[in-house]
């Protein structure tokens, strides 16, 4: 078996995590928030740490900005639905997942007006044209950090740096780079950060997180509505800090996996695992490119983190990745990976691509295998 679906969720996790999660299940799974024993007071510490964790790891600020979600999709829901309404503008481009493009399209039937900033064969980013749309005072601009088709790293620092220009609030999807492309909220100018466990952090699905900064905390309302184990003499949601945006039992297991994650990633130090997945990128790429019967989707970006989409000429891609799959045993996804209008910028719509994305226990050999299985295909 040859895992090659990175992109969609990381496989194997970080090593030891299953174990860390049993004995936290076993041993002190108990509610914070909620009971006065001191069982629930140390559990409420693990949380309280993990969000200190997250804000150091992200370069985030202190603690109670950090919110926990079920995953970036939840985070992104929240933080667009809780900061754009009714005669609100949003800024947003062409290579985003349906997790920012789903929730700005019911958005905009209600009032909210989207504008795309253009992106090129290789998904990258027109810097001119996206500032002749934050020229236009949207409230919010939404871009993904890296593609999950092709891998295309955006340059966010810059982006930030706009949109501070122009006083727009940053928002960035980070479902592709948390935990494998060095993230500083400060230093990248990010306003609010939507990041996801399960891939690059190597954590459970279910979990994941917002970090907001400045003041975006304030500004942005409530999603979800509910018990929060505090301030139960009201029905409003309260204003303070996480337990505005954290109504319900948040998932603990989930929680505990980043705890462990986050001091795993800082062992291994991410900028070893991105030059582990980069160099099996660079291998893969080196070797396919010798084929005729495969093209590289957005290959020529200037950065790109480890997600390589391949199109067949000689056979339909999701029969090729079902081949990959039944005849070689190699994990490969294929289709439009949730992504149209990526698809249509980089002219695969609506065939799709066979995506291979490399994780930080991918070896040579793996590469290889997968190389000689396209060339055969
Ligand atoms: C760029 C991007 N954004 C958002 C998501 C959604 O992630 P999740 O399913 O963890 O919410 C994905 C998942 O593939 C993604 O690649």
């Amino acid at each position: 078996m040859i895992y090659l679906d990175n992109g969609s969720t990381s496989f194997p996790k970080a090593e030891g995590m299953s174990e860390f999660v049993k004995k936290f299940l076993d041993e002190r799974c108990f509610n914070i928030n909620r009971g006065a024993y001191s069982s629930s007071t140390d559990t409420s510490e693990l949380v309280y740490d993990t969000r200190e964790k997250a804000a150091e790891f992200f370069g985030g600020e202190k603690g109670k900005k950090v919110i926990f979600t079920s995953g970036v999709t939840f985070s992104l829901n929240l933080v667009l639905n809780g900061l754009l309404g009714n005669g609100d503008k949003a800024v947003t481009t062409y290579m985003e997942h349906n997790a920012v493009l789903r929730p700005l399209s019911k958005l905009t039937k209600q009032g909210t007006e989207v504008n795309f900033v253009n992106c090129d064969g290789n998904g990258e980013i027109d810097l001119n044209d996206l500032e002749e749309k934050l020229r236009q005072n949207p409230k919010v601009c939404v871009v993904t950090h890296a593609s999950n088709v092709c891998g295309t790293i955006m340059p966010i620092k810059e982006i930030g740096a706009l949109c501070r220009r122009y006083g727009v609030i940053f928002v960035v999807d980070a479902a592709q780079t948390a935990g494998v492309v060095d993230i500083d909220m400060s230093r990248d100018n990010i306003d609010v950060l939507c990041f996801t466990g399960h891939k690059g952090l190597l954590g459970m699905q279910g979990i994941g997180g917002v970090i907001f900064g400045g003041d975006t905390a304030e500004i942005c309302s409530p999603f979800c509505y509910g018990g929060t184990g505090s301030f139960s003499h009201t029905t409003e949601m309260p204003k303070i800090l996480p337990d505005k945006f954290e109504a319900g039992t948040l998932n603990l297991p989930g929680i505990a996996s980043l705890n462990y994650c986050f001091d795993f990633l800082k062992q291994k130090g991410i900028q070893n695992i991105f030059a582990h997945e980069k160099k099996l990128q660079a291998l893969f790429e080196e070797g396919v490119k010798q084929l005729n019967n495969v093209e590289i989707i957005g290959g020529k970006a200037k950065n790109r983190c480890a997600v390589t989409s391949l199109d067949f000429k000689n056979v339909d891609n999701g029969e090729a990745s079902f081949v990959l799959d039944t005849e070689y045993s190699i994990m490969t996804r294929s289709g439009l990976h949730c992504a149209p209008y990526a698809h249509k910028t980089l002219g695969t719509f609506p065939r799709g691509t066979v995506r291979f994305a490399f994780g930080y226990k991918t070896t040579e050999e793996e590469v290889k295998k997968a190389i000689q299985a396209v060339a055969k295909i």
